[in-house]
């Protein structure tokens, strides 16, 4: 297929991608700690098992590890902890044997601290790197403006040595990088070259929205209280309005430049970013006037909504309005950043949650482990940086151990040896061994909504339109092509609801693998279930 994909346009946008944070995925080597080797060992349950299309892995470059590799020493180097470049290399290619795309992240706005071209900057206000890093004169004492750390303090650290303050959006071990210096900018694309060059597919920008700030680093309002929405506390950071310490219009510039290297492969490789910016119009600019940024801005609109059937509704339909003609989106309901779905939402939604990521019109991103229902962990002594500075907020709890088999170490590491992080609290139930045999499983539920999305045009590719069935409390669309129609029906409530559909055929239902029938008129739907009816 050459990056091509049936429905024209490129690949991307028949994938499902699949999130491994490699770290927790599986450990070959008996560390405790998962490994670009573990990941090999379960292509076949990715592709043959599962039935994703490409990979997302969270970075496995060198690093202290001090934010779990998003603090890169070196770009082209695998950290030992992961294993070798040669073992990226045979990645790469054993998942392109199985038909799997590569993604890797891309952390763009920062290296660490320990970097040597940090160490080069650092050396002295002379260095010739001096400027690859955003480097200042402090204000009345203190650091040059009130902007904070993603992860609270100050976003600048001084630097006793050349008496100047540098700049950090994360961790005073991640410094940020200077976008605006044609030789780092170079620097960091011959990264992109480095990778593209050894077959990766895509690139998840890391922070991307966040690499370029006002040249004039004003200081940023205080943000009223209750400004922001309380779907995650951010601490110190929500006390701001960050008007001036993110997405300057320069950073579209930046995402050209970066896309135009990408492009020169020819093979319509996937960027990605994570762009957490919620008003759409502003959000849908990442795509650029000429669709020629960012491939597309990570969609994480459908995480932060209300849980409502309205609300999702309103929120999905503004959503697609926002994505300019000819593009195209993405919907994810996890990441390495954020709660567990399962324990997100309300009890016994998941399965709700898994139909609607898996039939809506964009390319939808899954979290490992999510499809055995993966609960938050309990993670006594947080081993996240951000869950040791803001108070009840650790990322550690969605970064447990996958857990393969019941039983000690839950086939992610030997019996005997502590995983990193605990294995999560279900895992004796929940992992892929015991869901596998059992029909009814979650597990066995995404494998089914995954095989039935991958053989029709309609999920894939087709319209999405709300259908006027719908009600408060059951949400029913439908995803059209030429010559086929899918109609979907998610019931919210805790009764048995009723609705009226266009004759058709039963060819999923999240509770009952068996069901398939055809219906001319009513069809019900079991109290929190769905069901998709195909026409045509
Ligand atoms: C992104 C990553 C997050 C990381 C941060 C700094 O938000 O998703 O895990 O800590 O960037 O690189």
């Amino acid at each position: 297929m050459s990056g091509r994909s049936s429905g024209g346009g490129p690949w991307w946008r028949d994938a499902v991608i699949y999130q491994i944070y490699p770290l927790s995925f599986r450990d070959s080597d008996g560390d405790g700690f998962g490994d670009l080797n573990g990941v090999i060992s379960k292509l076949d349950y990715l592709v043959e098992v599962l039935g994703i299309d490409a990979v997302w892995l969270s970075p496995f470059f060198k690093s202290p590890m001090e934010d779990w590799g998003y603090d890169i020493t070196d770009h082209t180097e695998v950290d030992p902890l992961f294993g070798t470049l040669e073992d990226a290399e045979r990645l790469i290619d054993e998942a392109h044997r199985r038909g799997i795309k590569v993604i890797i992240d891309y952390v763009i706005n920062h290296t660490s601290d320990q970097h040597p071209w940090f160490l080069d900057s650092r050396s002295s206000r002379s260095s010739a790197k001096r400027d690859w890093y955003v480097w200042r004169d402090g204000r009345d004492g203190g650091p040059p403006n009130n902007w904070v750390s993603v992860f609270g303090g100050p976003a600048w650290t001084y630097d006793e040595p050349t008496e100047q303050w540098y700049r950090h959006t994360f961790l005073a071990g991640q410094p940020d990088v200077n976008w605006r210096n044609a030789d780092l900018e170079e620097a960091m694309l011959d990264v992109v070259r480095f990778w593209m060059d050894r077959g990766v597919d895509g690139l998840r920008v890391d922070a991307a929205h966040q690499m370029m700030k006002d040249p004039l680093e004003r200081d940023n309002p205080p943000a009223p209280h209750d400004y922001y929405r309380p779907w995650r506390n951010m601490g110190e950071f929500d006390a701001f309005i960050h008007l001036y310490d993110m997405a300057d219009p320069a950073v579209h510039d930046a995402h050209r430049h970066l896309q135009s290297v990408v492009d020169s492969y020819g093979r319509d490789a996937l960027t990605v970013g994570e762009i957490h910016i919620f008003d759409l119009p502003e959000w849908a600019s990442y795509y650029g006037e000429r669709l020629d940024q960012l491939s597309m801005p990570f969609n994480f609109h459908l995480m932060a909504s209300e849980w409502d059937v309205p609300t999702l509704r309103a929120t999905i339909e503004s959503v697609l309005w926002n994505v300019p003609a000819g593009a195209w989106t993405n919907w994810t309901m996890g990441n390495h950043d954020e709660h567990r779905m399962a324990s997100r939402l309300p009890a016994g939604h998941e399965r709700l949650a898994a139909t609607l990521l898996l039939t809506l019109r964009g390319t939808p991103v899954l979290y490992y482990g999510d499809e055995v229902g993966m609960v938050q962990g309990h993670v006594a002594k947080s081993r996240d940086t951000w869950g040791i500075q803001v108070e009840g907020f650790s990322r550690d709890g969605s970064r447990t151990p996958m857990p393969w088999e019941p039983g000690p170490g839950a086939g992610f590491t030997a019996p005997g040896t502590e995983p990193w992080l605990p294995i999560g609290p279900d895992a004796e139930t929940r992992n892929v061994e015991t869901e596998l045999v059992d029909e009814g499983s979650l597990l066995n539920m995404y494998r089914r909504l995954l095989a039935l999305r991958r053989g029709s045009k309609a999920l894939r590719r087709g319209s999405f339109l709300s259908d006027p069935a719908s009600t408060d409390e059951v949400f029913v669309y439908r995803r059209e092509s030429d010559d086929e129609t899918k109609t979907v029906v998610l019931n919210f409530s805790d009764e048995p609801r009723t609705v009226s559909l266009s004759p058709g055929r039963i060819v999923f239902d999240t509770h009952d693998p068996g069901r398939d029938a055809s219906i001319v008129g009513p069809v019900e739907a079991a109290p929190l279930s769905g069901v998709i009816v195909s026409h045509r």
